[in-house]
């Protein structure tokens, strides 16, 4: 189905069972234990050995020399994978560094051996007496040092350099100007579940039992890395325990659970070692975010001006800083530049709203700057600059842009009104209490995604698609549509997920997933209506479906009774047309924070927290506010702790373990309420839906920055708002 005019009036907008807050429907899988997970699908195949991953100890140079005689002779024992011995191996287009390290090395903790044994003790134990012999070679690990060499990068969707105007002389002209620096660290995913793999050949088939959202990007990865045609490859993630960005592709488990299999003629199982995770994946590029702004004394922006600097392994991408700074606010000269520098860490790559994420968490504290040098309150300067065409290219206007509406609700419902504009005026025994907000913003993009929906004899619908459910709620929201639209009960449909043999979908990222992939479903389930009216006899064009019934004039035929002599069976995909060009495809919100700092400590608490999010369609209020509150927290976690500390010597994390690398815990978090505005996109997609998960993170950590300065005075620029940061500044409020 191709998507090219916007969406009219379909079965989706009865809204019976889409739109209603149902629970998940694996959640008493999940809850029970009884999900399979990637690492603890021992029945899928006899006789599974266990693989070890051991990483590089340098960051960057050779191997002189690798001694195995030790290791080979180990307990146990049954291959050992190097590079030497893996055989010719190619490289996948979604990594930057090689999956299997050496003789050159380019990252810390880079794959170079797998140790295949028939326990995980004996490999774990036979990994330690490998002896490796480095040649290190110098690298760069630090950001602030290269980037003035940094270079232009960018994509053909995201060029690296916007200009619109005459910056620079509107900048100089401009009545009231604010130019900051601000800076966000390096930061893990740290998602629950550990990258794992369970590989197991047949001839020259091969099946991966993975943890993965991207399932046919990884099939095509995994067939480029070892040199074989993708046919050949069954990629199944039915469960995953978490991605957060980390699982967009392929790692080192899965690729080295495929060599190992080879090499020992066995399944194999590969997980990464928790401490291995953090240098061996992808993180989040640290970033250096010049903002400059100018405005006139009424606080109408007239130059607005965004920098951003981050590092990458050579061949390596930018972190998009700056891309919500080319849409979010009016002003006609405008400026953003990305910049690369080229560091020898790990690989850089797309973490929970990559570019937004950061780049809300240095523009956000900016406008707040700002708002406080005209005198005008945060949310008042950001009405003022609000617009409803895209500011680089007005001739494309926003699908739907409510943020004016998001920000007027959240002041009513936080209660802004009662913040006191000048800071360090409010007290609570012995905390200084602040309120902040930020405007959230997050691009809501679309993807051609697939579906095959099956009809039998008992009335259940069947929906395959090789869409994944982070955690986010696929299964339900598929279910929810296919149910919807064939006028069944939701327990009547299955949902089967994250196979490779299943039609290709967008999968889970860039929060396109739940639009993209029910539209898909919305695409097959049309086709398999055509199918039972045509098996019926009954006339398509007036057609009916519900409680299960097919009614068409007069007649009303069960839905079931259209597969009584065989399954019915229809796919389909949606393709989008080109609406998502003419307009700009966007989610709006608004974050604010209330925090206590204590007067003596400088320790912060977040008291309570409020998302308003407008984002088309919201498919199941229940999962989508899970989606908010879970990436509310992760805007805490920015704020106030996540930091992954570079060694800058050798080039490695310093923090690789959930000891060392913190992220929020309940007790961080009191209170969280989210409002989701009435809105439906029809230019989005047959469903009229978007993304949220990911919105809820862009604008948070902005918002808490703005609450400590609410309450201190003190303005952090430099993430995470640790309390060393504030101490030496804070108020002498006895
Ligand atoms: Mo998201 S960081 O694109 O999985």
């Amino acid at each position: 189905m191709k998507f090219d005019t916007p969406a009219a009036t379909n079965p989706i907008d009865r809204l019976k069972i889409v739109g209603q807050p149902l629970d998940r429907i694996e959640g008493p899988l999940k809850t029970t234990g009884t999900a399979p997970y990637a690492y603890e699908r021992h029945d899928v195949v006899p006789n599974q050995a266990y693989g070890h991953v051991l990483g590089s100890a340098i960051a960057k140079g050779r191997i002189a020399s690798m001694d195995l005689a030790a290791a080979k002779a180990a307990p146990g024992v049954l291959a050992i994978v190097t590079a030497e011995n893996a055989g010719k191996l190619g490289k996948g287009e979604y990594n930057t560094a090689k999956l299997l390290g050496g003789p050159e090395i380019e990252h810390y903790h880079q794959a170079v051996a797998l140790v295949v044994a028939e326990t995980f003790e004996q490999a774990r134990h036979a990994a330690e007496l490998i002896k490796v012999q480095y040649a290190p070679a110098k690298g760069a690990y630090d950001l602030a040092a290269p980037r003035d060499k940094a270079k232009p990068a960018g994509t053909d969707d995201e060029p690296a350099d916007s200009a619109v105007g005459a910056f620079d002389g509107a900048f100089a002209a401009a009545a009231v100007t604010l130019d900051a620096t601000y800076t966000t660290p390096d930061q893990a995913h740290a998602m629950m579940e550990p990258h794992a793999s369970i590989a197991a050949w047949d001839g020259d088939k091969l099946s991966l039992w993975t943890s993965n959202q991207m399932i046919a990007w990884s099939v095509g990865d995994m067939a480029k890395t070892l040199g074989i045609s993708k046919d050949k490859i069954h990629l199944m993630s039915p469960y995953i325990g978490g991605g957060f960005g980390g699982k967009l592709w392929v790692r080192a488990d899965a690729v080295m659970a495929a060599l190992g299999a080879r090499a020992a003629k066995r399944p194999v199982k590969v997980a990464l070692q928790r401490p291995l995770m953090f240098n061996n994946t992808t993180h989040r590029p640290a970033t250096i975010q010049r903002l400059r702004l100018g405005a006139t004394k009424d606080g109408t922006i007239t130059a607005i001006g965004h920098d951003s600097w981050s590092g990458d392994l050579p061949d390596g991408k930018p972190e998009t800083a700056v891309m919500q700074t080319r849409l979010l606010y009016a002003g006609a000269n405008r400026l953003t530049r990305l910049r690369l520098a080229v560091l020898d860490l790990p690989e850089g790559n797309s973490m929970r709203a990559p570019g937004e994420a950061p780049g809300m968490m240095a523009l956000e504290i900016a406008m707040d700057e700002m708002a406080e040098k005209l005198g005008l309150d945060p949310i008042e300067f950001r009405i003022r600059n609000d617009t409803q065409v895209d500011p680089e290219k007005p001739e494309r206007s926003f699908s739907q842009r409510q943020l004016t509406e998001c920000l007027k609700t959240g002041a009513e419902r936080f209660g802004w009104s009662a913040r006191k504009a000048q800071p360090k005026q409010a007290r609570d025994g012995r905390w200084l209490v602040g309120r902040g907000m930020a405007a959230a913003y997050r691009g809501s993009p679309v993807i051609k995604s697939g579906a095959r929906v099956r009809l039998d004899a008992k009335g259940t619908v069947t929906v395959e698609t090789d869409m994944t459910d982070i955690g986010t709620g696929s299964y339900t929201i598929i279910a929810q549509t296919a149910a919807e639209m064939m006028g069944v009960p939701l327990d009547k449909v299955v949902v089967k997920l994250g196979d490779s043999a299943f039609p290709v979908s967008a999968g889970s990222g860039g929060q396109f997933g739940a639009n993209s992939a029910t539209a898909g479903v919305y695409a097959a389930c049309v086709k398999l209506r055509e199918a039972v009216t045509g098996k019926l006899g009954l006339n398509a064009a007036n057609a009916q479906f519900a409680d299960g019934q097919v009614r068409s004039g007069e007649r009303s035929i069960a839905l079931a009774d259209a597969a009584k002599d065989a399954e019915l069976v229809a796919e389909d995909s949606i393709e989008f047309g080109g609406l998502d060009k003419k307009h700009q495809l966007s989610t709006f919100g608004a974050h604010f924070v209330e925090v206590g700092v204590d007067a003596a400590t400088a320790e912060v608490r977040i008291r309570r927290m409020l998302a308003v999010c407008a984002a088309g369609r919201i498919l199941n209020p229940k999962s989508a506010r899970s989606q908010v509150i879970g990436a509310m927290t992760m805007g805490a976690g920015a704020a106030l702790i996540e930091e992954l500390a570079v060694d800058t010597r050798h080039g490695f994390f310093v923090n690789h373990d959930l000891v060392g690398y913190e992220v929020p815990v309940h007790a961080d978090i009191p209170h969280q309420e989210v409002i989701f505005l009435d809105e439906t996109d029809p230019l989005s997609s047959p469903m009229k839906a978007k993304g949220v998960g990911e919105l809820g993170i862009c604008g948070v950590a902005a918002a808490v920055a703005n609450a400590i300065y609410n309450a201190t005075g003190v303005r952090v620029r430099d993430y995470p708002i640790t309390l060393d940061k504030l101490l030496e500044k804070m108020p002498d409020v006895g």
